[in-house]
């Protein structure tokens, strides 16, 4: 019996793995419900909520201590609508627009260009641009990243001037267009290849070092004819990256409770998130067929667990609770783009605030942080850290005739030598022992941090904001060379050795 219950990971320490790039733990902010206005953007009139320039202090600070790497904005769906000149100059005179996607709402474009470029200097992080592709012209974007990023005389970088801002903001990531098969204008995967060609050959030069990276709309899910097509169809010396959509949602039709879901809807919903692991090998397999030299990255700019919206909340806001399933999901989720990072080299949790599955959820004045923001902050040890590969003796967390890998890992060593290992244990009743061989390993050189409780539709609330938060882990032995961990049901651990 006891043996079922023990899972082996053995580290491949000898073999130096790829570099975890840190822009794996990248966020996304779309103008939909209340992720920017009520969320991130307080606005420029009287409000009590503390703020800078407009944009909540706390939801700054608490971004910092995840050290967000990159920020994707204006969407989604939404960027194949924006047209951002209608977001720049003095407010009172910015045009408003209907945001058709989401919830037909009036967007007064009082947070564009300036004040999102200008939020990202503040959370020190990169920007992730989408350009308009669907309603957009080249014309249109090739000036946007003229008015961002030309640091010279030219009709955009002095249009920048005249609205306040001296230097350039010197933005590298740009995506060309999204979902470009659905919202972003219902293109075949061929026609939007040539439509990438002609978008992509206007997008250089505009930095001083002439650093950019295009990013072509990518697959959802498994459509993997879409990457076929685009890999074979469009010049790799004119693309630096292909994204991917991946959802953890049971059925479009009827997604089930973000709170109130049975096991049957959790063990679905980890199932949808342990997909991506086969869809990224795929994608990949596909990718270097025509890329064999791995330099076009894979960029996963959309992943999250997709649930009903919350009662009483606007159904098109996609407002949402985050309960220890989806610390799960997060979990195990940067667990695989961690061990894949030779070729997935940037990803974007949908999203940042108060939409789907958000590490931050504000109500007026107050905020909780989400079991999803504290897994996200127990993994910012392996940004930019070394990944080290390793293989699992795995056991099964089963359902009737499904199964599922009952623990995900992934371990790094960090510039100083350090190494974590992340473990999770998605199994809604069993603890695991993993047996972890590290030679010459003392106890003291250990230390850990867990995510656990009893409930896996246990959630922070505003009344109840630290109900789940991570505590120090001490359920650990060193017996001779082994490291033997006990990983209670759904539960995180980060463990440092030194
Ligand atoms: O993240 C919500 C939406 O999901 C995005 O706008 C779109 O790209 C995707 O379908």
């Amino acid at each position: 019996m006891y043996a079922q219950k023990k899972v082996v990971i053995n580290l491949e320490t000898q073999t130096e793995g790829p570099q975890i790039s840190k822009h794996i733990y990248g966020h996304f902010a779309e103008h939909l419900g209340r992720c920017i206005y009520g969320g991130f953007y307080v606005g420029d009139d009287e409000t009590t909520i503390p703020n800078t320039d407009g944009v909540r202090n706390d939801i700054v600070d608490a971004l910092k201590e995840l050290q967000i790497p990159n920020l994707r904005w204006p969407g989604g769906c939404f960027a194949d609508t924006y047209h951002w000149q209608d977001g720049i100059g003095p407010k009172d005179q910015r045009p408003t627009i209907v945001n058709r996607w989401w919830g037909d709402v009036t967007e007064d474009n009082s947070f564009g260009t300036h004040e999102f470029l200008n939020m990202c200097e503040l959370l020190d992080t990169e920007p992730y641009l989408s350009g308009n592709v669907g309603s957009g012209t080249v014309k249109e974007f090739a000036d946007w990243m003229q008015y961002v990023n030309n640091d010279g005389v030219s009709p955009m970088s002095d249009l920048r001037r005249e609205n306040g801002r001296e230097d350039a903001w010197g933005v590298r990531y740009w995506g060309v267009g999204n979902e470009a098969w659905g919202c972003g204008g219902n293109m075949t995967a061929e026609y939007y290849a040539n439509v990438y060609r002609q978008f992509a050959t206007y997008m250089g030069g505009w930095t001083n070092d002439g650093k950019v990276m295009r990013i072509a709309s990518g697959a959802s899910s498994n459509d993997y004819n879409w990457t076929e097509v685009l890999m074979k169809n469009i010049p790799n010396r004119l693309i630096d990256g292909i994204a991917l959509h991946h959802y953890s949602v049971i059925d479009w039709g009827a997604k089930g409770p973000a709170v109130d879901f049975n096991e049957e809807q959790y063990f679905t919903i980890l199932q949808r998130a342990y997909e991506m692991e086969e869809l990224v090998t795929k994608h990949v397999a596909i990718m270097d067929k025509y890329d064999p030299e791995g330099k076009i990255d894979l960029i996963v700019d959309e992943w999250g667990g997709w649930y009903e919206v919350e009662e009483g909340t606007n159904p098109g806001f996609l407002y949402q609770q985050n309960t220890m399933r989806d610390a799960m999901i997060a979990g195990m989720t940067l667990n695989i783009f961690n061990n894949h990072a030779d070729r997935v080299k940037m990803a974007n949790l949908a999203q940042a605030v108060n939409v789907l599955q958000a590490v931050i959820l504000t109500d007026e004045e107050k905020m909780i942080l989400t079991p999803t923001y504290h897994v996200m902050r127990m993994y910012t040890a392996h940004h930019d850290a070394t990944l080290i590969p390793m293989e699992i003796e795995n056991v099964s967390y089963k359902r009737g005739e499904a199964e599922l890998p009952a623990i995900s890992a992934s371990a790094s060593v960090d510039k100083d030598g350090k190494k974590h290992i992340s473990l999770v244990n998605i199994d809604s009743k069993e603890a695991y022992t993993i047996s972890i061989p590290l030679a010459g390993l003392k106890k003291s050189a250990v230390t850990g941090e867990i995510l656990v409780s009893d409930k896996i539709q246990n959630h922070n609330s505003f009344d109840e904001p630290n109900k789940v938060i991570p505590t120090v882990f001490k359920d650990y032995k060193v017996k001779g060379d082994q490291l033997e961990v006990t990983l209670p049901a759904v539960s995180v651990v980060m463990l440092e050795v030194k």
